[in-house]
């Protein structure tokens, strides 16, 4: 016995390939792989039966329960998060850890961090996961904010090997001023941090919302009207302004806006390294949905589709998919941010209890995906032809992710020696039916804590078969394998996309003190 399991009859989809053969795992890695594996070598073997094996999906933007609360009650820990994700054919995500405000000086984000370690730790979880920092405040106005944030991701980096960070121009009490945008900027060029950006202008939000509850326009609806395309357009070209000042890397997360897209094109095009991110709810929803479609009985159902950036018209779906096959966007991500409809309802978050009838101002942002993600790319991306190549579905979903947040190849890959087995075997594509393969989008698919899909009752032309990870099957046509569950935090290097040039100095962007 050479190996723990073999795969026979797979196709074999990566960013650059497509081809049948065999895979061989051994010790948690991908071992070999061959046109003709002998079985007879192997512990455990598994008919793909010509169904499309892909690397498993790296989800790079997922919210879930954290000590500091900063975004409210989300509905998973991360113990549901991964079990979601895994069957959804996502073996890898990289959630947000939020820094705890109270902590000061060099190791306070070290030790931020580090409390959300210790929460995932006491967990179950069915897949690996890494972190990325979410900064809420400097701690010190002036440059003397900049020295100190400095210190602190140089700790944070030795201490925990987180190499991103994520930076807000919006929301009340996370809005950073440009001032300490070129603040941050300036150490996470110093430091190889990937630079991740929420870009839609507060201040005009601000204004919009003040404006719209002073006519009493305050239906969920409102929620999109409030942060119209522009403000997004206008917050990504600022950031790109300040980007290119600073010298610096930059990805902008969640991107729904075209004019934001075109910024994006322009920037790329121009040469610097802007990176951008977009999610399955921008290409497959619409502001209708944050209507009361089919039940006008419940005033409230569009909450459920409320997030930010909002989802937008119908007609800008086109300029979405269309990036993600013009290489504007690097990666596609879920955003999940699963809250509990009841309580979005009638719960704590409720709207309209305290006199506040529903406002869509009080309404928590965003919703979950991350067990959708994958499916609903490979179906309504590959399928029916708004992807261009599986093999871009892939570059997309699992390696471009890999390569931006420094875990390639362990993840986004399957080379064999490198590569964790981390893996996807699809439904081969016949009509053929197999017991439990799902032909609709049901919330009870998703395996998650939250009480509602915003996918539900989508039709689903393919969906994970078995999703592998380390070697060891933790989801099999429809079950979860909670034995199997042993996933970890995993500790990353820095991007190799987020190298600095290095070739422009001037006398405000010196060179760093050694
Ligand atoms: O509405 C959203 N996107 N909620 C999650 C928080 C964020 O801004 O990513
Ligand atoms: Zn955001
Ligand atoms: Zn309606
Ligand atoms: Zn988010």
């Amino acid at each position: 016995i050479e190996y723990d399991l073999v795969i026979k009859n797979g196709l074999i989809c990566t960013a650059s390939d497509i081809y049948p053969a065999d895979i061989a795992i051994a010790n948690g890695k991908v071992c070999c792989i061959a046109k003709n594996i002998d079985e007879n070598l192997a512990n455990e073997v598994i008919d793909a039966e010509g169904g499309i094996i892909t690397p498993g999906g790296i989800d790079a933007h997922v919210h879930v329960d954290e000590p500091m609360k900063l975004l409210g009650d989300v509905a998973d820990t991360m113990e549901d998060a991964t079990m979601s994700a895994v069957a959804g054919g996502t073996t890898t995500v990289i959630a947000f850890a939020s820094q705890d405000t109270s902590l000061k000086g060099p190791k306070a984000l070290s030790e931020s961090v580090g409390k959300a370690i210790a929460l995932y730790g006491k967990q179950t979880l069915y897949c690996d996961y890494a972190l990325h920092l979410i900064i809420a405040k400097l701690e010190k106005d002036g440059l003397a904010g900049r020295d100190i944030l400095g210190e602190q991701l140089e700790t944070l980096y030795a201490d925990h090997s987180v190499t991103s960070l994520k930076l807000f121009m919006t929301y009340p009490g996370l809005q950073m001023s440009d001032y300490n945008i070129l603040n941050t900027m300036y150490n996470t060029r110093k430091n190889g941090f990937t630079t991740m950006i929420h870009a839609e202008n507060g201040d005009m939000v601000k204004w919009m919302i003040d404006s719209l509850e002073e006519q009493g326009l305050t239906e969920p609806y409102y929620h999109g009207v409030s942060r119209p395309t522009i403000v997004e357009g206008e917050a990504t070209n600022r950031a790109v302004t300040l980007a290119r000042t600073m010298d610096t890397p930059i990805l902008f997360v969640h991107v729904s806006s075209p004019q934001a897209v075109d910024v994006i094109r322009k920037a790329q095009t121009d040469g610097l390294k802007v990176y951008a991110e977009t999610c399955p709810q921008y290409v497959l929803l619409s502001d209708m949905d944050t209507k009361c479609h089919g039940n006008h009985d419940d005033k409230f159902i569009g909450a459920k589709n409320i997030c930010s950036p909002p989802l937008r018209e119908e007609e800008c779906q086109k300029r979405i998919w269309q990036g993600m096959n013009d290489g504007s966007f690097t990666i596609v991500s879920s955003d999940h941010c699963p809250y509990l409809y009841s309580d979005k309802g009638q719960g704590k978050h409720n709207a309209f209890k305290n006199g506040k009838n529903g406002d869509f101002k009080y309404i928590p942002n965003g919703m979950p995906g991350v067990s959708t993600r994958m499916p609903l790319l490979f179906d309504y991306g590959c399928l029916r032809g708004n992807l261009r190549s599986m093999m871009k579905f892939v570059e997309i979903n699992c390696t471009n992710p890999a390569k931006l947040y420094g875990c390639y190849p362990q993840k986004g890959a399957l080379l064999p020696g490198s590569s964790d087995a981390d893996l996807v075997i699809w439904y081969p594509n016949d009509i053929k039916t197999y017991k439990n393969r799902p032909k609709t989008i049901t919330n009870a698919l998703l395996q998650h804590a939250c009480d509602y899909t915003p996918f539900e009752g989508f039709e689903i032309k393919n969906w994970p078969r078995y999703t592998i990870v380390h070697g060891r099957i933790v989801y099999k046509e429809g079950m979860i394998i909670r034995d199997n569950a042993k996933g970890s935090y995993l500790p990353r290097s820095k991007s190799s996309l987020c190298t600095p040039d290095g070739d422009w100095l001037t006398e405000w962007r010196p060179i760093y003190a050694k």
